[in-house]
């Protein structure tokens, strides 16, 4: 069957990787792209995708109801996938109300729109929502990895306002009958990763001989997930769930920031090492001058209310649905570290941009 697909924050990290995926394993399907391009939204991302006929960017807000809405009518949209959203903590804590309007006004405004173009019409249709394991709350070490019957406890500014719009779609389903489901997933990583989160941040410092911050004790866990196995369980939940279904996404990976920080500079050293030319293309960075990349680790001071450790069950969607993760960590971040080695043009157009005010308001 073919299917006609919004793709909300297709321009964003995770959002232009699905848009790659779906792309590569059905490219009969029409996608539309709906993205407004924030700071860490990027057209680079996915611009070569949009020279296929079958694939339009359009630069929009989620909150425009009516642009929302003729684009579902006049592209006869069935599946919206819907990832367009703030989604750093440490921004939310420094300004709450943009992720309010974002990921919760957008979400509903999203609702509003497919509950009008879809329900009034009998179209065979279906809302995937993208969610995150933050709205669990916070892990003790012994405890066991979040399942999908975990309650909400969401303890940051984004993770509430990534809660509120959960409860939001769950409502349309039960309230008005909107075909939906969600996943709730661990932290992704891979290419095309905006550098304000941990894995790309340390990536590039280390690349230019910059302090790798490593917040508190360094001892948080988080749970690692490919951006490729994310994506492809997407898009096996969109093809072949039932309605009304929620599904957490795992990589089955925990670290902490600390270990997995040494890991990262591990597999940099190594390439470095066996390679004279980027030691001639990145002089600053520690293998070039004979030193080690971990060097740079620099303990700073903890973000507030700081969740401890999140960890994820995925059995569920591996055993209802067939879901195998398929990239290991270590061949994951080694893949990660040289993505942004062949795509140094990608990542120096986003450091000259909103990113350098960032870092020098949040890092000082
Ligand atoms: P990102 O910040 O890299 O990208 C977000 C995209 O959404 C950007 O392209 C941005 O321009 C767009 N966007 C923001 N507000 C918009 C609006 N009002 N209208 C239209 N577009 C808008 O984020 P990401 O890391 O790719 O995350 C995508 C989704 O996955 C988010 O919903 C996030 O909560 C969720 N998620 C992310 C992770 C992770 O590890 N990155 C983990 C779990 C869940
Ligand atoms: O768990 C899923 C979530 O993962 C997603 O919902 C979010 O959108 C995504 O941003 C991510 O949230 P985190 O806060 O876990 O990711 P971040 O990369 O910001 O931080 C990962 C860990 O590293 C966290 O414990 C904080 C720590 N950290 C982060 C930064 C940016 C540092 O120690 N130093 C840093 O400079």
């Amino acid at each position: 069957m073919q299917r006609r697909l919004l793709i909300t924050g297709g321009a964003g990290f995770i959002g232009a990787n699905f848009t790659h995926h779906w792309h590569r394993h059905r490219s009969q399907d029409r996608i539309v792209v709906l993205d407004a391009l924030t700071y860490a939204g990027n057209f680079a991302n996915i611009e070569a995708l949009c020279t296929t006929g079958n694939i339009r960017f359009v630069r929009g807000d989620i909150r425009e109801y009516d642009l929302v809405d003729k684009l579902l009518r006049e592209e006869q949209i069935d599946t919206i996938v819907h990832f367009a959203a703030e989604s750093h903590v440490d921004r939310s804590i420094h300004g709450p109300a943009e992720f309010i309007q974002a990921n919760v006004v957008g979400t509903q405004v999203l609702l509003d729109a497919a509950r009008a173009a879809w329900l009034r019409t009998g179209i065979h249709h279906r809302f995937h929502h993208i969610s995150t394991d933050e709205v669990y709350g916070s892990l003790g070490p012994e405890d066991p990895p979040f399942t999908e019957t975990h309650p909400y406890d969401p303890r940051s500014p984004y993770a509430a306002s990534k809660a509120a719009s959960d409860h939001l779609v769950r409502a349309y389903g039960n309230t008005f009958g909107l075909d939906y489901t969600i996943s709730n997933c661990s932290n992704n990583y891979g290419p095309y990763q905006f550098p304000e989160k941990l894995i790309p941040l340390c990536i590039l410092n280390v690349l230019e001989g910059r302090a790798l911050p490593i917040y508190g004790d360094g001892l948080n866990v988080r749970d690692w997930l490919h951006v490729e196995d994310h994506c492809a369980a997407v898009r096996l939940i969109v093809e072949s769930s039932p309605a009304g279904r929620t599904w957490n996404v795992g990589g089955g990976t925990e670290r902490t920031n600390i270990a997995l920080v040494q890991d990262l500079c591990a597999a940099v050293d190594a390439l470095f090492d066996e390679s004279r030319t980027l030691r001639e293309r990145f002089p600053n960075c520690p293998a070039s001058r004979g030193a080690r990349a971990a060097e740079l680790i620099t303990y700073v001071k903890d973000r507030p209310g700081h969740d401890r450790r999140y960890a994820i069950d995925s059995r569920r969607l591996e055993q209802e649905l067939g879901y195998v993760p398929r990239v290991a960590l270590t061949e994951g971040l080694k893949r990660t570290v040289a993505w942004f080695l062949d795509n140094e043009s990608w990542w120096r157009g986003v450091l000259s941009g909103e990113y350098k005010h960032w870092v020098q308001r949040h890092y000082g």
